[in-house]
């Protein structure tokens, strides 16, 4: 699962980094990870210190080969945001996209959920599957959003046993995803280098 880890793990650090910059958050970032740095430091110091802010990202097996956790941290420290993919037991052409995850308050509602979610369909459909499957409580409504943004559609609704609470089943065609937001959102020069993995 994921073949072609260093292609997305370069894609993400990339993009989740460009991000972070536009919305600002890199720079208070890079306060936090650096002591030095207060209102009187320079416009460079603060520049040199955003660029050497690592953005990275880890693909780690789970169970077997066929299912990832997909971990993007600061400074190989603090976990940002994180996804899981995973075979669907029994049929090689199901992906199943589970626990996306934006870990801290401060990072919510800026983006990171709708890009990585474009990404994990991205790497889906790279990695050969044909259409998608995710659960989530209906009361979720940032995620319901993230689900009818891309096209998901509701498959089925329960109320789960274990927890009292009523789950949607979404399914996704992969062939019929329009929105990529990894194209639309970057700027031309990241899109260009994704353009040039891509091939
Ligand atoms: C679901 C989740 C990953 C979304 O991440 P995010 O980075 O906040 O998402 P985005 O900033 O891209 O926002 C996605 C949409 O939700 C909306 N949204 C974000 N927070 C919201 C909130 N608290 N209430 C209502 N809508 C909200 C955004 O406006 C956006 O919609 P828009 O594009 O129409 O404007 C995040 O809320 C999260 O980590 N939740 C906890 C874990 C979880 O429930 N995961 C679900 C899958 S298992």
């Amino acid at each position: 699962m994921v073949r072609n880890k260093s292609k997305w793990t370069n894609l993400i650090s990339e993009s989740v980094k460009e991000l972070l910059g536009k919305k600002s958050l890199l720079k208070k970032m890079a306060f936090e990870y650096n002591d030095y740095l207060d209102e009187d430091s320079t416009k460079s110091e603060m520049e040199a210190a955003m660029d050497d802010l690592e953005i990275s990202c880890e693909f780690d097996t789970y169970l077997d080969d066929n299912s990832v956790t997909c971990s993007i941290k600061v400074n190989e420290d603090e976990e940002l945001a994180r996804f899981d993919l995973a075979e669907l037991f029994g049929c090689c052409g199901v992906c199943v996209l589970s626990d996306l995850t934006v870990e801290t308050d401060d990072h919510l509602n800026k983006g990171l959920g709708t890009l990585l979610h474009g990404i994990a369909l991205d790497i889906m459909r790279d990695d050969g599957y044909s259409y998608a499957v995710c659960t989530d409580v209906m009361t979720n409504r940032p995620s319901m959003k993230l689900l009818r943004k891309y096209g998901w559609k509701k498959t089925g609704e329960f109320i789960n046993n274990r927890t009292g609470r009523t789950i949607g089943v979404f399914g996704l065609d992969l062939s019929k995803v329009v929105r990529i937001p990894v194209k639309k959102k970057l700027s031309k020069k990241v899109v260009k280098k994704v353009a040039q993995k891509r091939r």
